[in-house]
């Protein structure tokens, strides 16, 4: 087990993770589910997709994204030269809410920890945003329309890419435009987010070699002291 308490390396923790959400009843959407839908992807991936819950399909067969949203999801990531086993998909809840309504905030709240552990256990470089829900637990008050396709940090320091919802095309035609070009940014914005992390960690890295030079420095210092007291 690592320090959190999760199995050590990306698969085993996130595998774990899904064990646990098949079993969950946390809230009242557990008990009209037919499946629950933890995500699925590849476990390496720098990427994370995050959309709001699974539909009639995801909920069929306990996979995110394999519906009508799902195969414009699949086109989305094909015209950049990426397939689904090139990112980790997730919902913000992993049960559908009935009718494929909205999630509720109680149910966002209460299935938080589970998105929370994935987090942790992907380290992703970037986490796409589909749609409000994900987009607020991420950019609290931003508004979708001022914010897609270009990459911004969340309030913890997570780099984030919002997109619109990929259903939300499905019933509004000028927003597959909007999709198909914000997407085409999403490789760039990939290749800034890890540089930008690379060089936060080297400057972490110098700045604990400062502090070890400095404490060093302070012992020797004593031990010159120590030795003309004799
Ligand atoms: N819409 C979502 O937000 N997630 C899915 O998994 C499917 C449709």
């Amino acid at each position: 087990m690592g320090p959190a308490g999760e199995p050590v390396g990306s698969a085993a923790a996130l595998a774990a993770i899904a064990d646990e959400i098949r079993g969950c009843t946390r809230c009242p959407l557990a008990a009209r589910r037919t499946r629950t839908v933890p995500g699925e992807g590849n476990p390496l991936s720098d990427v994370l997709l995050v959309g709001e819950g699974p539909g009639q399909r995801e909920d069929a067969t306990g996979r995110p994204f394999v519906g009508p949203a799902g195969r414009l999801l699949d086109e989305l990531l094909h015209s950049i030269g990426w397939e689904r086993d090139d990112v980790y998909v997730t919902n913000v809840v992993k049960c559908r809410p009935p009718g494929n309504r909205d999630p509720e905030p109680g149910e966002i709240a209460t299935c938080a920890s589970y998105l929370e552990r994935q987090e942790r256990a992907l380290e992703p470089a970037v986490v796409v945003s589909l749609g409000r829900h994900s987009l607020q637990r991420y950019l609290p008050g931003a508004r979708i329309g001022a914010v897609h396709g270009r990459l911004r940090r969340s309030y913890i320091g997570q780099h984030v890419f919002p997109m619109y919802h990929p259903a939300a095309a499905l019933h509004q035609a000028s927003l597959r435009e909007t999709l198909f070009r914000d997407i085409r940014g999403l490789p760039a914005a990939l290749l800034a987010a890890r540089e930008a992390l690379a060089s936060e960690v080297e400057r972490s890295v110098a700045s604990e070699e400062a502090v070890a030079r400095a404490d060093e420095h302070d012992r020797s210092a004593d031990d010159i002291e120590q030795m003309t007291l004799f």
